[in-house]
């Protein structure tokens, strides 16, 4: 059953989800019952009540009318009134209207329907100036009858007990159940919390909890990020044995080279040796990326200045800015290192195939930004998917003279941004032509 526009107006998470299901039929029952159950049973058991009262008041109707005189009527009254209960005498003048009821008072009409039906005369009742006693006027031939009849005789007791009993009690049910729900569903907000923060990769203590299907659900998270922990682990320890290992030949070989006779042969050996050792250096330096770095609290504008500042000494120009758009204070969580390095590989970047630099921060209540921009070819929209993979280089008649690079600058950069959740976009920029770099980061 798919009803889309009822899900505008369904609250979102599963807790109030859960307690509406809850809710709304067991509200809903109550509702139905107590105005069945008012209806039906105060109703009935007035108007049987009232009958046998209405019985009374007709007998002493009657022995108003058999009576010969008003004083005679009343003394018959009296003697009447004792064994009765009631409090009856004999008025001068003539009914004409009849009261009303309050609308809420079930038993109340019940009651005055069934006097008016019953007695079949001119009659007045008020029920409503004294809550103890119910006024009864009916128009006999000798004059008004006036009774006064304790209410309790013709009316169950008050209804409005049963309602404050069903509120309470339903109340206090649902404060359990909001109690018991909230501990269903405490495992599950556990279980988002640690997958969130391991795609932002930080790794938060959780242990399977609740009911049997949230604990497997757990226990499926937990094995799969030891896996995923397991091969990045794996990857980066093979990377890094790798390039460790060439280095030592890579060593013998240049102290080699650098014995040995010169000529142009070993000069463009010597070349390629030295691209080698670039490339390895490279390559350590990603497989470092994923190392055991932690986050920690972090000064993104203080990571820019010292990339700023770093830059500046090497003798590039390059213009550092930052706003603040935050109501916390300035500080993110991340690997200020790894962040650092892919910023400062986006800024390598631009200074290499650009001129002009610019480095911003922007720092917003849900993420931060590093952006670069710079005044350089840019890249292709089709190209930039393609940028961002490992060990790929664009056009190489580019990179000729720009210095010989890996290709790993942009994907180190990407999987920092990733590993912290965040993304790395490439696009043209507007204000210097060239690309424009922006790694997002969440907080
Ligand atoms: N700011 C830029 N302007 C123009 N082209 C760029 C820019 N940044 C990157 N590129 C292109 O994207 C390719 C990949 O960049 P990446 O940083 O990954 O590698 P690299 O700079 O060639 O080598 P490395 O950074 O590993 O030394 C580059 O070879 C270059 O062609
Ligand atoms: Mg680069």
């Amino acid at each position: 059953m798919k009803l889309p526009w009822l899900k505008r107006y369904l609250p979102r998470s599963l807790f109030s989800r859960t307690l509406l299901i809850f809710a709304v039929p067991i509200i809903t029952v109550q509702l139905v019952v107590t105005v069945l159950f008012i209806q039906r049973h105060y109703a009935g058991v007035t108007e049987q009540m009232t009958q046998a009262v209405a019985v009374e008041l007709i007998y002493a109707a009657e022995t108003v009318e058999a009576a010969p005189d008003a004083e005679e009527a009343q003394k018959r009254l009296d003697a009447l009134a004792i064994p009765l209960g009631l409090f009856l005498t004999l008025e001068d003048g003539t009914i004409r209207q009849r009261d009303s009821v309050a609308f809420y008072d079930v038993s109340g009409s019940a009651l005055v329907d069934t006097l008016a039906d019953r007695i079949q005369r001119p009659l007045a009742i008020d029920i409503n100036s004294d809550d103890k006693v119910v006024f009864v006027r009916i128009q006999t031939q000798k004059g008004v009858l006036a009774a006064e009849v304790p209410r309790r005789r013709m009316v169950a007791s008050n209804p409005h007990l049963l309602l404050v009993w069903m509120l309470v009690t339903s109340a206090v049910l649902s404060a359990i159940a909001v109690l018991f729900l909230r501990n269903q569903v405490k495992p599950i907000r556990q279980l988002a919390h640690a997958a969130e923060e391991f795609g932002k990769g930080r790794t938060v203590r959780f242990r399977p909890a609740g009911a049997e299907e949230i604990r497997r659900a757990g226990a499926a998270f937990l094995s799969m990020r030891a896996r995923i922990e397991r091969q990045i682990d794996q990857r980066t320890r093979m990377l890094s044995g790798v390039s460790h290992d060439l280095r030592t030949p890579l060593t013998r070989m240049k102290l080699a080279l650098a014995v040995a006779d010169p000529g142009l042969e070993v000069e463009e050996l010597g070349r390629d040796v030295d691209e080698m050792e670039r490339m390895l250096e490279g390559f350590l330096a990603f497989a470092r990326g994923e190392g055991a770095e932690e986050a920690e609290e972090t000064d993104p504008i203080a990571i820019a200045e010292l990339i700023g500042s770093d830059t500046r000494r090497t003798g590039r120009s390059i213009a550092v800015a930052s706003t603040s758009d935050t109501p916390q204070n300035g500080l993110v969580l991340l690997r200020p290192v790894a962040v650092k390095r892919s910023v400062q590989n986006l800024v390598d970047n631009a200074l290499t195939y650009g001129g002009q630099v610019a480095l911003a921060v922007r720092l917003l209540p849900k993420f931060v930004e590093f952006i670069v921009e710079d005044d350089g070819p840019g890249i292709d929209e089709a190209a930039r998917e393609e940028a961002m993979r490992p060990f790929v280089r664009l056009d190489r008649a580019r990179n000729q003279d720009a210095g010989g690079g890996v290709g790993l600058g942009l994907s180190i950069a990407m999987d920092v941004a990733r590993s912290h959740g965040g993304t790395l976009e490439l696009g043209h920029s507007d204000r210097l032509g060239g690309l424009r770099a922006v790694l997002r980061l969440p907080r």
